[in-house]
């Protein structure tokens, strides 16, 4: 429950095709809106920025309606915005940026730009209450896939372990959907494919996992590469291309990477706890495996539900919340957006 007097804050949500309102109060999700042009991309097969951003205008309004019937607050019970400004396509990043600025200056309330990844491992909070005191978080996403040392969220730099040298592990996720024909967004797609077929069937490349090679550093397009010689090869011959045992394999070689390297981040740091966010921690096989994986180790494994993994503006109210929280200046109105932010803490500094 939250008091009358508690901050009420309104997230923002617009990088890529997610047009997201979120309302939390104290680490409570109070409720949220959602809306989605995932299908105006799909004959693109991926986004299409001006089509997000389009959207995104048509969609705000509406979108921030449903967030507060959800949460059963009124516009003017808002206390403070916190939106995303970076990362993110920069013609969809301005548009919830516009949009938070505009509720900000005529609510009269201070505004937070927020990095997007953060969001993404706020989301956790909503679910399992604060994160302990130093975690590792993986954050596996369409556009990031990287291993993190998080202590304070919001108070304290955030150490990056180890990053993707290409693809990131959703990127693949819809590149290789792309290639067996199964439209975008392409991890839901393989992950249907995948069900009944046999993750065992082709043995893709895990790369980076000889002994000499970066521990924590990821790279995945030469699993998409492998499994698009292996299409052509089929065709080649003239043989039936066996999609569901393709995706099934080509998500066994992802997961099997994802968990391996993180698992070790937390063993090699003395730490108890790992966070898996972002949208590909919504593959029912990379819940399960690291599920496993982790009981083995006794590893606390935190990851959000799948409706809070993928883009959503609860996650950026999240941060929001823990920002005001702790006491950190508001950002202004003259937060701008820097489309290509790297992670080093929650709250995006003004570009100058
Ligand atoms: N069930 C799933 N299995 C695997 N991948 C999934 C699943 N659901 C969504 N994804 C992938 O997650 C990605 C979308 O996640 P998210 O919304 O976090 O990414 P993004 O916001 O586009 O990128 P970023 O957060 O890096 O800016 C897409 O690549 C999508 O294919
Ligand atoms: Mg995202």
């Amino acid at each position: 429950m939250t008091t009358s007097s508690a901050p009420v804050i309104l997230g923002v949500e617009s990088s890529c095709d997610e047009t997201g309102f979120g309302i939390v109060s104290e680490g409570t999700l109070l409720g949220q809106g959602l809306a989605s042009s995932a299908s105006q991309h799909a004959e693109f097969g991926g986004v299409v920025p001006e089509i997000a951003a389009r959207a995104h205008l048509e969609a705000a309004v509406p979108t921030l309606q449903i967030a507060l019937a959800d949460a059963g607050v009124e516009l003017g019970d808002i206390s403070h915005v916190a939106v995303t400004s970076g990362p993110g396509l920069a013609t969809a990043v301005h548009v919830g940026l516009a949009a938070a600025k505009s509720i900000a200056w005529s609510l009269d309330v201070p505004l937070y730009g927020v990095h997007h990844l953060a969001g993404h491992a706020a989301a956790d909070t909503l679910e399992h209450g604060p994160l302990p005191e130093r975690s590792i978080v993986l954050i596996v996403s369409g556009g990031h896939t990287s291993i993190l040392a998080v202590g304070d969220l919001v108070r304290d730099p955030i150490e990056h372990l180890g990053d993707t040298l290409d693809d990131a592990a959703g990127e693949a996720f819809d590149k290789v959907s792309r290639l067996l024909g199964l439209g975008y967004p392409g991890g839901p797609a393989i992950s249907r494919a995948a069900v009944g077929g046999d993750p065992a069937a082709f043995s893709f490349p895990r790369a980076m996992m000889r002994p000499g090679d970066d521990p924590f550093t990821f790279s995945f397009s030469g699993l998409k590469t492998s499994v698009a010689r292996t299409v052509e090869a089929l065709e080649r011959a003239g043989e039936e291309v066996p999609v569901s045992d393709i995706a099934a394999s080509f998500e066994q070689a992802v997961v099997d990477v994802l968990v391996a390297k993180s698992v070790r981040a937390v063993t090699e740091r003395g730490l108890d706890t790992l966070v898996i966010v972002g949208g590909v921690a919504a593959n029912a096989r990379l819940r399960e495996v690291a599920r496993r994986r982790c009981d083995a180790e006794g590893i606390d494994l935190r990851i959000p539900p799948p409706r809070l993994c993928t883009d959503n503006g609860a996650m950026i109210a999240a941060v929001g919340d823990l920002l005001v929280r702790s006491g950190a200046e508001p950002s202004g109105l003259r937060i701008a957006a820097d489309p290509s932010a790297v992670l080093h803490g929650a709250q995006l500094p003004l570009l100058r």
